[in-house]
């Protein structure tokens, strides 16, 4: 089982001479722990796909120190200065078009003239691409269609020997994956709800269409994914016999998102909380009613796939 290891000049040192050899590396983010790899080396970035046993070449969230650097990708416009502005470094993450100079690897955006980048918040993940200098593709560090990491042991438990250096950076704040807000079309467009809610972005660049639930439009984005072993119920008032209830706000329960019903705190619990009472033998997890505004709508959209049996 690979060791978990606190962040230190001599981690730092390791993780970059990893990902200069083409290896990949578990880092944490403030959203989920990412699964780095450097995304303008081909077959480092094939390798994130067989660490975590993903059927599809899915295009990868490239990750950057700052917005100044992202710009030797991608081109910005008013909105994506807007946007990064007050929201980068943090939980969102913009689809933008791809310069074409850009020395990316294709297959980290499966040949798309497109590309998902964003700024990570974490102070790790911070230092590790200043350090390293070149920008990390990195989706969630766990195999394809788990549940997301919110912890070092997540990562452990999940890819185990699969990945030589898992970097613990406590417990993800957000908890879950960034917003993706496409930026290339006229009207810009949610393709993933996530840590950065619809209206706080409404109140920067003004209306947006948000494409949720099964019909999302995001490339490779399956129906089912974040999913646990056991079924899952949703909007649901009481546990039935043999099922664990997660409750949200003022309920009686064992587990509960946020007893002051609190979306954010929801947020940063729900992968945690999913792990937890994925036992075997029970019958379902029957989960309360989320309310569908702010930090709300990730986490329906999340449950929702989790509950999603086929596909
Ligand atoms: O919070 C996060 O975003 C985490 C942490 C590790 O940073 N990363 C993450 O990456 O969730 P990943 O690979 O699991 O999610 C990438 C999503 C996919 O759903 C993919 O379809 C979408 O981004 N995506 C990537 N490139 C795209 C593009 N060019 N156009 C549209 N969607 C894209
Ligand atoms: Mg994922």
């Amino acid at each position: 089982m690979v060791a978990i290891v606190c962040f230190s000049p001599e981690v730092l040192y390791q993780a970059c001479a990893l990902l200069t050899a083409g290896d990949v590396v578990a880092i944490p983010t403030e959203t989920v722990y990412g699964l780095a790899a450097d995304a303008t080396n081909d077959k480092a970035v094939a390798k994130i796909y067989s660490v975590k046993q993903r059927p599809e070449f899915n295009p990868l969230i490239i990750h950057c120190h700052s917005a100044q650097q992202a710009k030797q990708y991608v081109a910005f416009d008013s909105r994506a200065e807007k946007l990064a502005d007050i929201l980068w470094p943090g939980p969102i993450t913009f689809v933008l078009k791809r310069r074409a100079d850009s020395p990316l690897s294709l297959l980290a955006s499966s040949g798309l003239d497109t590309l998902a980048i964003r700024i990570p918040a974490h102070p790790v993940a911070q230092a590790l691409i200043k350090a390293y200098s070149k920008p990390l593709a990195a989706p969630s560090a766990n195999l394809s269609q788990t549940i997301s990491p919110t912890s070092a042991i997540d990562v452990q438990a999940s890819l185990g020997s699969r990945v030589p250096l898992i970097i613990d950076g406590g417990q993800t704040r957000v908890g879950v994956e960034s917003t993706i807000i496409d930026l290339t079309e006229e009207t810009p467009k949610i393709l993933r709800p996530g840590g950065i809610s619809v209206e706080q972005i409404q109140s920067i660049i003004g209306s947006v269409d948000v494409e949720t639930g099964r019909g999302i439009k995001a490339p490779g984005m399956m129906a089912r994914h974040y999913a646990p072993s056991v079924p899952m119920r949703l909007d649901a008032m009481t546990p039935e016999n043999g099922e664990l209830f997660l409750g949200f706000g003022d309920m009686e329960s064992e587990y509960n998102l946020s007893l002051s019903g609190n979306l954010e705190e929801a947020a940063a619990n729900l992968f945690r909380l999913m792990r937890l009472m994925d036992q075997p033998g029970i019958k379902a997890i029957a989960v309360a009613p989320i309310p569908r505004h702010g930090l709300g709508l990730a986490i329906n959209d999340r449950l929702t796939r989790a509950a999603t049996r086929e596909g």
